[in-house]
């Protein structure tokens, strides 16, 4: 079963100088979650934000849950530091931490929600023995690092492969996990990537690079109905 379509603009393409502000009129423009980039110039070649500037943005977010994204390697230290600046969800990817399932039961242990993160090579099998830890699977459709780049077309298959394990876990468990898309989604190809199965859209540049923010989660949002 779907869980309802949630829009997350990653702020990694909103204006740095503004952050606040631009968080403020992106949820007044109908965002459900604020994506939150976070890359160590280790883990990925970018750097960007830490746990004081996630602290320092939460007030602007209002009901909107911060969906805190680890590009970073080591994982654990930098949990709990998140979860006490506002994060509801933490996901991480799962070669960066030596003890995966430890990493889960901390971001829980904290009071948030747990993600994993497969980027477009990583295997679906890291899913295997921990599905009940999760209420969130993220794939990449970019290798992690930027924003603005092009959907990578192999991660469609890879969706459904995931969502028929979604689906048959909350068969068996009663359990939800969310389906997140990370990279290269836009009004013209949502479509194609919610009826592969994702039900939670990270879009960065598509919403901040447009000139009407609300016009285009709208569009987003319908388009994924669709
Ligand atoms: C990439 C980040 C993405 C990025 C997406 O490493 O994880 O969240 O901001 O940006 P767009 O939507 O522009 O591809
Ligand atoms: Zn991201």
């Amino acid at each position: 079963m779907r869980q309802p379509t949630v829009i997350a603009p990653s702020i990694l393409s909103a204006n740095f100088a503004r952050l606040g502000d631009d968080i403020e009129r992106v949820v007044a423009a109908g965002a459900d979650w604020i994506h939150f980039d976070v890359m160590d110039h280790h883990y990925v070649p970018n750097l960007t934000f830490g746990p004081m500037i996630c602290e320092a943005l939460k007030p602007h977010a209002g009901q909107a849950l911060m969906d805190v994204h680890l590009m970073v390697e080591p994982v654990d230290a930098l949990v709990p530091m998140f979860a006490k600046a506002g994060a509801g969800l933490i996901s991480f990817h799962p070669e960066a931490s030596r003890h995966v399932d430890r990493t889960l039961a901390l971001i829980r242990d904290a009071g948030c929600q747990a993600g994993l993160v497969l980027n477009p090579a990583t295997p679906v099998h890291w899913l295997d023995h921990v599905m009940d830890k999760l209420d969130l699977v993220m794939l990449m459709s970019v290798n992690p690092g930027f924003g603005g780049q092009s959907f990578i077309a192999s991660t469609l298959p890879k969706l459904r492969q995931v969502r028929g394990r979604i689906d048959a876990h909350q068969r068996d468990t009663g359990r939800t996990v969310r389906l997140e898309v990370d990279g290269g989604v836009k009004p013209d190809n949502i479509a194609v990537i919610a009826q592969a199965g994702a039900d939670t859209f990270v879009a960065g540049s598509a919403v901040f690079g447009s000139t009407d923010w609300a016009a285009t989660i709208a569009k987003l949002r319908q388009a994924a109905l669709a």
